[in-house]
């Protein structure tokens, strides 16, 4: 059984994206696999200080944060899962403030020693798992792929983390009423999609 860990940087209760992410969990759970889905808008964690002080500890485990928040409590559930769903929707060009906050405290990944340039990467070396990345857009689809830098920041997010982007969503023209229902075709590319992570 792949146990896959479904992180969700949307705000909206049942917008596109919780509706993309159930659909991805529900096709993953019927073929028996284990799912569980974070709601990073529920989620107890802090801005990163950029104290620094977890990049100083050596080895490949993450480095301990200085603050006691949610945020060991799923580093270990991202340690133990074998499969990730990325998923945030594009605000003003980028994943949401919630999902980049997230993301600025998986610093603990790098190993950054006071008085060299940029990090190490833990993760270099160790095989890889796999990641699938959803994001929408109001604009086309086309759009958001190409100029929007959302694709680029889940990317590094699952590199960050040892994991291998093997597929994106990337939904436009999206969420034109209040209360959208995900169009068939999506759900469909959606599910199909969550199989690649197995
Ligand atoms: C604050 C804010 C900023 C947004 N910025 C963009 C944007 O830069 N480009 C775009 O095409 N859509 C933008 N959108 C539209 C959202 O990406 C779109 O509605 C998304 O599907 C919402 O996902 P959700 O249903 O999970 O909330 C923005 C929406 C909001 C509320």
């Amino acid at each position: 059984m792949t146990k896959i860990l479904v992180i969700n940087g949307s705000y909206r209760e049942n917008g596109i994206t919780d509706q993309v992410v159930e659909t991805m969990a529900e096709a993953l759970q019927r073929a028996g696999e284990e799912v569980e889905i974070i709601l990073l808008r529920k989620y107890p964690i802090e801005f990163c200080l950029n104290c620094r002080e977890c990049t100083q500890q050596p080895g490949e485990a993450p480095g301990k944060c200085v603050q006691h928040d949610g945020m060991q409590e799923l580093i270990d559930k991202i340690e133990k899962a074998d499969a990730y769903i990325f998923a945030s929707p594009t605000n003003f060009g980028s994943v949401t403030a919630i999902f980049k906050r997230f993301m600025e405290r998986l610093v603990v990944y790098g190993y950054w020693p006071w008085g060299t340039n940029a990090p190490k990467d833990r993760k270099a070396n160790v095989p890889k798992k796999k990641a699938v990345l959803v994001s929408s857009c109001a604009a086309p689809g086309i759009m958001g792929r190409l100029f929007f830098s959302t694709t680029k920041e889940l990317k590094m997010t699952a590199k960050t983390i040892g994991a291998d982007t093997v597929g994106t969503l990337f939904t436009g023209l999206i969420a034109q009423e209040e209360h959208s229902k995900l169009p068939d075709d999506i759900k469909k590319k959606a599910e199909k999609l969550a199989k690649k992570l197995l």
